[in-house]
């Protein structure tokens, strides 16, 4: 079978991730166990599950043109994901995250940086890209009109494609309504939709963590159940369903076979410390869902 190829449009980031037994309140000061800096961005990490799981990945985005720049492109590339598409921006300081680890769960804060120039023109000169990919992978920590642009473009050229609404934003309603899926978590479908999102329903996959995944088809709710697995880092645990929902799909997978997969390797990568540090391979995720559920269901 060939490789699916999946593209994603999306931020690069560096993670800055503390440890603490106790996350700080509002005005306290706590101390703080480990710290360690690791790749993230939502973007890299679902190009990074993708590419754990056997795609042929090719990144859109931009780093600056710091240490932490030549890192990240550095980790993408031994990753197997293309990064022609991935410019580094003069001037500018690459995307960073300020991450809080506290009992396997995080707060994250995010600084742009050079993901503030994925703009328009720049998804636009990536038209060729997105029309040559199996399936698109956005999300919502690039500019809002390249979100925009890279769905249109893939409604264009009939490339179906997830858009992953996170950190919550409102989108136009023609923009919702031309991706293929959306896959908020609970918050993100409170703030986005607030009730409202009925029209939408068959596209929605949402993630409710331990609870598991909901979707609808054919006018039925459908439920994937949670897995309990002790979590170290939980970080990228969405991430990891998008890339690997992407996947299945563009391999061909009915939606519930795709949901159960992902929801399988999310659940794996939460057992490991850093957003990418989990994500499992294709044969990782097989055999823990013949363990759990005697096989793909
Ligand atoms: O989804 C997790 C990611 O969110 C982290 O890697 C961090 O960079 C932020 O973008």
């Amino acid at each position: 079978m060939n490789k699916p190829k999946v593209t994603v449009v999306g931020s690069i980031n560096m993670d800055m991730v503390t440890t603490t037994d106790v996350a700080p309140k509002q005005g306290e000061t706590v101390l703080g166990t480990t710290f360690a800096i690791a790749p993230g961005g939502k973007g890299a990490n679902q190009a990074v599950a993708a590419a754990r799981l056997g795609a042929e990945v090719r990144m859109v985005g931009c780093v600056g043109d710091d240490a932490f720049g030549s890192l990240l492109l550095q980790g993408l590339q031994e990753k197997g994901i293309a990064i022609d598409r991935v410019e580094r921006v003069t001037h500018c300081s690459s995307g960073v995250a300020t991450i809080v680890l506290s009992n396997g769960d995080n707060r994250i804060i995010i600084t742009p940086g050079a993901n503030k120039h994925v703009n328009e023109s720049f998804v636009a000169n990536c038209e060729q890209t997105i029309a040559e990919s199996d399936i698109v992978l956005v999300q919502l920590e690039i500019p809002l009109e390249a979100v925009k642009l890279a769905i249109a473009l893939c409604a264009k050229h009939q490339v179906p494609v997830i858009l992953n609404p996170a950190p919550a934003q409102t989108l136009p309603e023609e923009t919702l309504q031309q991706c293929t899926y959306i896959t908020p978590n609970e918050t993100e479908q409170a703030e986005l939709f607030a009730g409202g999102e009925d029209v939408l329903k068959d596209k929605l996959i949402v993630t409710k963590g331990v609870q598991g995944v909901i979707w609808s088809e054919g006018g039925r709710d459908q439920l994937a159940r949670g897995y309990q697995v002790d979590p170290v880092d939980t970080t990228g645990a969405g991430d990891t369903f998008n890339g690997a929902l992407a996947v299945a799909l563009a391999e061909g997978r009915s939606l519930a076979e795709a949901v159960s997969y992902a929801n399988a390797a999310a659940a794996l990568s939460v057992q490991a410390f850093g957003a990418q540090g989990g994500m499992p391979t294709e044969a990782e995720v097989f055999r823990f869902l013949q363990m759990v559920e005697g096989g793909v269901k």
